[in-house]
């Protein structure tokens, strides 16, 4: 191995990640609602292979299996979410049947002496806010801390580390520009109404949660990108320019540094509609946290290219073009660059030095083929142990680095891709829902048991 555990501190959180709606089914069990995903994934070509979530990986049923294979890699964290149309109903009121599928799951977890990390919004927006206006209308923020604080109450006693929103750079411009994700919407630059209104929701939670959890540890999950220009031309490092300020210092820096970046407003021209916002805004925004969660996947280098008119994940920068540098690809086309973990870590640590920083996900989608061995997923071995060695750099450099989350721990639905890509360490079978770990798992558990 070219890296090992012990060359990370003791108390470092090793772990899996995983969602509700990629992991859960049982979509329309025990007073769950449907959420913006399960309206989405229905609508013709949204899906690219035409899949849906109603069963997923049925985890909603085989959790104690999933919590026992957890424990047999030997992680000593896990990262789940908990979905917002199974703990609350349309009218307000808590389900005590979802609340206890929760309370059920978080039991297992902790008896096998692994920590929760729960994140309390993993893009499934009950359907009946999003009619009511969703992430742009302001409200929304209002309705998730009333989730929040049911979800907090119910289950504060077994979760110590809450996790406010995964990936607002998805939800809003997914979401509500490009269309390629739940609830399909392009409405260009006032997309980022929407970026507002999601990390208004995160700054009022985790006040909400201090209320009723003071020694909880909060943090937000944010997709964070190296980003380099294609040459040293000035428009190339224009668009690199852009690209940093649309995905990572867009969130970076109202979260961390209670401002939003001048340039980024620019280059959406909403810097109007953004002046007209409440200014205590920002400060909740600007909570404290106790740590950063960070998804890494990979970097984009940016040139300047030209647009077709489509409707863009890049509002405003819409024809900034990534170009093929050449490196090996995944799966899903993301080029593999484990030292741009470094450069983000690097990058979040800047705008808030000392605050401990998470890899909350990173992993590898892969063909996997089933052979004598099982399932022999060398190049996702191989893209998480550069990765986890790349973070062993990060501490080495003095980055306050604290865990390490693969995702995720069993092949899922992933979004827009449906089951046509996998980042399961461990392998679904989707007709008989069998668990096999492959390669990638067993290479975790080995590297887990070696040290500390
Ligand atoms: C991230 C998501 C996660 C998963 C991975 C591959 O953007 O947070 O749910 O789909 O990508």
């Amino acid at each position: 191995m070219t890296v090992t555990r012990n060359e990370f501190p003791a108390d470092f959180a090793w772990g899996t990640a995983t969602a509700s709606y990629q992991v859960e089914g049982a979509v329309a069990e025990d007073g769950r609602t449907p959420s913006i995903w399960d309206t989405f994934v229905r609508i013709p070509g949204t899906v690219a292979d035409g899949t849906v979530g109603d069963v997923a990986a049925d985890h909603y049923h085989r959790f104690a299996g999933d919590v026992a294979l957890m424990s047999e890699l030997g992680v000593n964290a896990y990262r789940f979410s908990i979905s917002w149309s199974r703990v609350l109903r349309p009218d307000g009121e808590p389900n005590p049947a979802g609340i206890d599928f929760y309370r059920r799951l978080l039991t297992a977890v902790v008896e096998r002496g692994i920590t929760p990390y729960a994140t309390l919004y993993h893009w499934d927006l009950p359907q009946h806010l999003e009619d009511a206006g969703g992430w742009l209308s302001r409200d929304t923020a209002d309705a998730f801390v009333r989730y929040v604080e049911t979800a907090v109450g119910a289950l504060g006693d077994l979760v110590g580390n809450w996790i406010t929103l995964n990936e607002p750079w998805c939800s809003a411009f997914l979401g509500y520009a490009s269309g390629h994700h739940a609830p399909g919407r392009r409405l260009g630059s006032e997309s980022s109404h929407a970026v507002h209104h999601l990390l208004l929701a995160h700054g009022l939670a985790v006040a909400a949660i201090r209320r009723l959890q003071p020694d909880a540890r909060l943090g937000i999950s944010l997709n964070l990108y190296s980003i380099r220009p294609a040459s040293d031309s000035a428009q190339d490092q224009d668009a690199a320019r852009r690209i940093d300020g649309l995905q990572n210092r867009l969130f970076l820096e109202p979260v961390l540094q209670g401002h939003y970046p001048a340039d980024v407003l620019a280059d959406l021209g909403e810097q109007e509609w953004f002046a007209d916002q409440p200014s205590a805004d920002l400060e909740a925004i600007n909570a404290p946290i106790d740590f950063l969660g960070i998804n890494y996947y990979s970097r984009h280098t940016a040139t300047a290219g030209t647009w077709d008119g489509s409707p863009s994940a890049n509002p405003g920068s819409e024809f900034v073009e990534f170009v093929d540098t050449g490196a090996p690809k995944t799966q899903m086309g993301w080029p593999v660059h484990p030292d741009g973990i470094v450069d983000v870590l690097r990058q979040a640590g800047s705008y808030a030095p000392g605050l401990p920083l998470m890899i909350t996900e990173n992993g590898a989608a892969y063909p996997d083929q089933s052979g004598p061995d099982g399932f022999d997923d060398v190049e996702r071995c191989d893209y998480i142990e550069q990765h986890i060695a790349a973070c062993r750099d990060a501490v080495r450099d003095g980055l306050p680095l604290v865990g390490y989350f693969v995702w995720s721990l069993i092949d899922n639905f992933e979004w827009g891709w449906g089951f046509s890509r996998r980042f399961g360490i461990v392998h679904v079978d989707y007709e008989s829902q069998q668990r096999t770990v492959k390669t990638s798992g067993r290479w975790y558990a080995a590297f887990l048991a070696g040290g500390n």
